[in-house]
């Protein structure tokens, strides 16, 4: 499959979410990402369910929903009702990794497993066969706009060697843009989330073209 391209709506207008939506819908994306954000386990607040299920109504791409909170299994449930079709919840703040990942299946969404910076890929090993997904966080999370940390690179490269032979897509999320796509693809990603390269442009959809481009060139 060719790389997808999850354009997150952290930096886009809210006060125009369902414009900024459809332009990129429009343009060709395959999924649409939702950063959700607790205070907590990062120190940032953004959005929660009724802003998934505003999105539901107005789009047909999947909605590509990355919980950044504690205690993410009190809510998955809710998110799956509001219309979450990918659910990624992070390895760090759950110590029972298997049982979340297989109840986010029961409920009818994929299941994916974020893992920060400083969280080694081997820590999810143990949950391959439950996993659709690995989110390998290319920045802290908390931020939309932050700086790419190249060491991300060897990570998917690790990952892909882990996941050989397992139905796993490997996703990269953080200072994404069309100078590091080429590399990103290379290395083993297979969906390229991002914000600022796309929704702080004067042009989303010119830009969403650039980065699939230079995504593939790689290939
Ligand atoms: C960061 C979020 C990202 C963020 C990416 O904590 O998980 O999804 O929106 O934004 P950019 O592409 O601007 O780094
Ligand atoms: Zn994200």
């Amino acid at each position: 499959m060719s790389v997808r391209i999850a354009p997150s709506i952290l930096s886009a207008d809210f006060a125009r979410l369902a414009e900024a939506v459809a332009a990129v819908e429009r343009a060709g994306a395959d999924l649409l990402h939702v950063d959700v954000m607790d205070g907590h386990f990062v120190p940032n607040l953004t959005v929660g369910m009724p802003v998934v299920a505003a999105l539901k109504r107005v789009t047909r791409l999947p909605l590509d929903v990355h919980l950044m909170i504690e205690e993410p299994d009190r809510y998955l449930e809710a998110f799956v009702d509001a219309g979450a079709a990918m659910i990624t919840v992070h390895r760090e703040v759950l110590p029972h990794l298997h049982r979340t990942l297989t109840h986010i299946r029961r409920l009818g969404a994929r299941a994916g497993v974020a893992i920060n910076p400083a969280t080694p890929v081997s820590s999810v090993q143990d949950v391959v066969a439950e996993m659709d997904h690995l989110l390998v966080m290319s920045v802290n999370p908390g931020f939309g706009g932050q700086t790419f940390i190249a060491h991300a690179l060897h990570k998917i490269a690790e990952a892909r060697e882990m996941l050989a032979g397992a139905s796993v897509a490997i996703e990269v999320d953080g200072g994404v843009d069309p100078g590091n796509a080429a590399a990103l693809t290379r290395a083993g990603a297979g969906i390229l989330v991002a914000g600022a390269s796309i929704f702080a442009t004067p042009d989303p959809a010119a830009a969403l073209h650039a980065l699939r481009a230079a995504a593939e060139t790689s290939r």
